[in-house]
């Protein structure tokens, strides 16, 4: 009777909140409040309650909100709507969340459908920040296909490298001598990247990384610290793609939040100190970014960052800087690595003159007095 009354109560409540908003406004807070309050209630019990939710989700569409109602309400018929916030939520959370939405609901043909069109490049990206081993078999048509565009399969060798799995299918790709040619430099650097030493040794040796021109060993660092070097030259090459610093590193608003931010790197740390950080990431690592790898019952697994915790969820922050809140009842183990999440060896995706002008270029890097 109590929740009886309560529903009713609601129900007004969110017939106002609604009504005081059009679909096309922007979300209302206050609806949107309320309804966190009732979330699982079953709404096909009550039409009319299902009705007012509909009508604030219509307030949310593309949202993170959108997402997270669909979610709370276990609305089966919003495949479109979670499609919609998978294309404009590629850079947080919400994408992939809607991804395994989409997919939980058994709606993945919306999905591989959409693959086949124009919006296949946001969608190749969400895919990848999943993480999860169950999305490889859409991704992999891509490497295989020549007809598509190069930046597609480009976006879908990025993604496949991001699970044991489908990195473990490159390799093999690479070791049958597969893999087009026009993939080969990008299936390097990402397979040199990856965290699990196994494969990073066996892609090693399918595809090794090209000896810089210059292809001495690198000078020890007491006599690479007397060099100077070419500071402009330097933030390019913290810029390559193959290098990857920004893939991790912000300098000032520029690169991908996921490391410690670099923007006054030159005052922190001497060039000495930076030597080492590139040559021997795990030798000292930052306080705060100590890598965590987390084992989930579904089988997956991920690795990042620990950002907080509650006595419920994780939030784990991955190497595209995305935060994601796992649930401590689906996670089966956590780990704290002791190795750092920067990778080893990314001196070897540039020539010794490279690192000098690198270093130097983050010496410059200082606090604005
Ligand atoms: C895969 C992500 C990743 C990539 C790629 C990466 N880093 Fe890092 N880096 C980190 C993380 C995480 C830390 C903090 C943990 C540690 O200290 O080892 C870090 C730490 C550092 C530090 C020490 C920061 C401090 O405040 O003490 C420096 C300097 C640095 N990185 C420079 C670079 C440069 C230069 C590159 C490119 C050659 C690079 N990183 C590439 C993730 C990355």
């Amino acid at each position: 009777m109590r929740i009886l009354f309560f529903q009713s109560f609601l129900l007004l409540f969110l017939g106002v909140a609604v009504h005081l908003t059009k679909a096309q406004d922007a979300p209302n807070n206050t609806a949107i409040e309320a309804l966190s309050r009732i979330k699982g209630l079953d709404l096909e019990a009550n039409p009319a309650l299902k009705g007012a939710v509909l009508k604030v989700l219509a307030t949310t569409r593309g949202t993170p909100q959108f997402v997270e109602i669909v979610r709370d309400f276990n609305l089966t018929d919003q495949g479109t709507g979670l499609l919609e916030c998978v294309l404009k939520n590629s850079t947080n959370s919400s994408g992939p969340d809607a991804m395994r939405l989409l997919a939980s609901q058994g709606q993945s043909n919306l999905i591989t459908t959409a693959l086949q069109g124009s919006n296949a490049a946001p969608i190749l990206t969400v895919l990848g920040n999943t993480g999860e081993k169950r999305f490889v078999p859409w991704l992999t048509p891509f490497i295989k296909n020549s007809n598509r565009d190069l930046a597609l399969r480009q976006a879908a060798l990025s993604a496949l490298a991001r699970t044991p799995e489908g990195a473990q299918f490159l390799i093999d790709l690479a070791r049958a001598d597969q893999l087009s040619a026009d993939l080969r430099f990008i299936a390097m650097t990402e397979l040199n990247n990856v965290r699990w030493p196994a494969l990073k040794a066996a892609a090693a040796q399918v595809l090794p990384l090209p000896q810089s021109q210059d292809s001495q060993p690198l000078p020890p660092i007491a006599e690479l610290i007397q060099q100077t070097g070419d500071s402009t030259r330097g933030s390019k090459i913290f810029r390559r793609p193959e290098v990857g610093c920004s893939n991790c590193h912000q300098i000032e608003s520029e690169g991908i939040d996921f490391g410690p931010r670099l923007s006054e790197i030159g005052t922190k740390l001497g060039k000495d100190a930076l030597y080492q950080s590139i040559l021997d990431p795990s030798a000292g690592i930052s306080f705060g970014y100590e890598a965590w790898q987390i084992e989930l019952n579904s089988g997956d697994e991920a690795f990042g960052i620990i950002v907080s915790e509650t006595a419920e969820v994780i939030a784990l922050k991955t190497q595209n800087g995305i935060v994601t809140q796992y649930k401590k009842t689906d996670i089966r183990t956590r780990q704290k690595m002791s190795a750092s999440i920067m990778p080893t060896g990314l001196q070897l995706t540039m020539s010794p003159k490279d690192l000098v002008d690198l270093i130097e270029y983050l010496t410059t890097l200082k606090k604005k007095s």
